[in-house]
């Protein structure tokens, strides 16, 4: 019998090995380095959103008209005009521009769909989740937490990735976080001297106004060796369960002081997946209208119910959520079988199955190489359609989240049907 290492007895090339993928990480690392410094790389360079008028109008609900009204008493409501001074100097022009947390501060005064969350209520944790890759989960979070901000949330944003992608596209560069601004210090062993049980020393805030983070880095493949390996040390920690780590360090200050925690995780059912799906009051699954998707998404909720099943025997209480949604992701309706995926969607997961659909879209797409979210686009180069329909999609999709969570986990009585943005 050949050792698993023997070349093929015909073959002239020789064995692959360690040392030989070791090599080819190396050259493919400093290749990608390289384009990554030179082009895209997350270095706190991200401009800041500027917004006119007609734009501020429409994040506020406003007409245009009665936004200009409003702005005329900017300074009685303690905000600014925006107002931006003549090209010729002289005294101020017609143009208004204002920055994004100025915007903000608009849609917290003059809002009529603006919500503040009640007192005495705690934030809506989120977490968006498929153990399938590639299916839209960072995109997903990091333009529904762009999208809440600029309703006027404010957001936590939580990266359980090693790939750290979402620290990414919040401009804070991956390869450059400390352990120390992860949730690894949350899964370290009570010997360690890095073991913390709480997230603020983690948080940092971002280019974002209204988005803090807690960074994703590659070290946080180390929490998938320290969770149960603390779940085995019954002598050392008796009552320590491996799935409330997290949910234990939110609530520990964290979720009274947010309005929603959003947190993306890796494409795996890992330790940390699970503890992100235990914290959280709300489920949210970005799942493709393809066929191959679909099937692994059911395997997904068996194999998530029955790891919480077997947890839940050991957990302080039965865990229970304010709701789930599956979101339709990367739909292309000019492909055969779209309509009939998504009609076997709404036949399998019922009312479960938001009414927002995020569109295939090089809107969205083009953000992967440039790093940018839809939010992120001043300006989009290429059809002002295309740009409206990915934008509107995730400001729907942000909207629907928001209207479960005001009356499903806030209790509130909404009337309306979720708002429809138009642009
Ligand atoms: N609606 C969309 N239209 C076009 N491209 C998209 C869309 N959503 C996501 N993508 C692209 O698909 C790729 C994967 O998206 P994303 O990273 O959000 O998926 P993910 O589920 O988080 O992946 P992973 O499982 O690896 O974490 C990215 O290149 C992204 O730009
Ligand atoms: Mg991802």
């Amino acid at each position: 019998m050949l050792a698993r290492t023997d070349p093929a007895p015909e073959s002239a090339f020789p064995p692959i090995d360690l040392s030989y993928i070791e090599a080819m990480e190396e050259r493919a690392d400093r290749v990608v380095e390289k384009v990554r410094t030179n082009s895209y790389a997350p270095s706190g360079r991200k401009p800041s959103l500027l917004f006119n008028a007609t734009q501020l109008a429409l994040l506020c609900g406003k007409s245009n008209s009665a936004m200009a009204r409003l702005l005329d008493k900017a300074a009685s409501l303690n905000l600014t005009d925006g107002a931006q001074p003549a090209p010729n100097g002289g005294t101020a022009g017609k143009k208004r521009i204002f920055t994004q947390a100025e915007a903000v501060d608009w849609v917290r005064a003059v809002s009529d769909t603006y919500f503040k969350r009640p007192p005495g209520s705690m934030a809506c944790t989120l977490t968006i989740g498929n153990f399938k890759g590639g299916v839209g989960k960072t995109v997903a979070s990091t333009s529904i937490a762009q999208a809440l901000s600029l309703m006027g949330y404010k957001v936590l944003a939580i990266d359980l990735d090693p790939q750290g992608s979402m620290t990414s596209l919040l401009d804070v560069d991956r390869m450059a976080v400390d352990d120390e601004q992860t949730m690894l210090p949350l899964a370290r062993p009570l010997s360690d001297a890095g073991h913390r049980d709480t997230l603020q020393e983690s948080i940092q805030e971002t280019y974002w106004t209204g988005i803090d983070l807690v960074a994703g880095s590659p070290s946080l493949f180390n929490a998938e060796f320290y969770l149960p390996m603390r779940q085995m040390n019954v002598r050392q920690e008796p009552t320590f369960r491996f799935l409330e780590v997290l949910d234990r360090a939110l609530s520990k200050g964290i979720r009274q002081e947010y309005d929603y925690i959003i947190i993306d995780t890796p494409p795996a059912l890992s330790y940390v997946t699970m503890n992100a799906f235990w914290a959280a009051d709300a489920l949210l699954m970005p799942l493709p209208a393809e066929g191959l998707d679909l099937m692994s998404s059911t395997r997904f909720w068996s194999m998530f119910t029955q790891l919480a099943r077997s947890a839940e025997k050991t957990a302080a209480a039965p865990k229970t959520f304010a709701w789930i949604g599956i979101v339709p992701s990367k739909v292309d309706h000019t492909k055969q079988y779209t309509k009939f995926n998504l009609d076997v969607m709404r036949a399998a997961y019922g009312e479960n199955l938001l009414n927002a659909e995020l569109p295939l879209s090089s809107a969205v797409s083009v953000g992967g190489t440039t790093l940018a979210t839809v939010y992120d686009i001043q300006k989009y180069v290429g059809s002002k359609k295309t740009y409206e329909r990915a934008r509107v999609a995730f400001d729907q999709l942000a909207a629907q989240i928001d209207f479960l969570t005001r009356t499903r986990k806030w209790g509130q009585i909404v009337k309306e049907t979720p708002l429809q943005v138009k642009l």
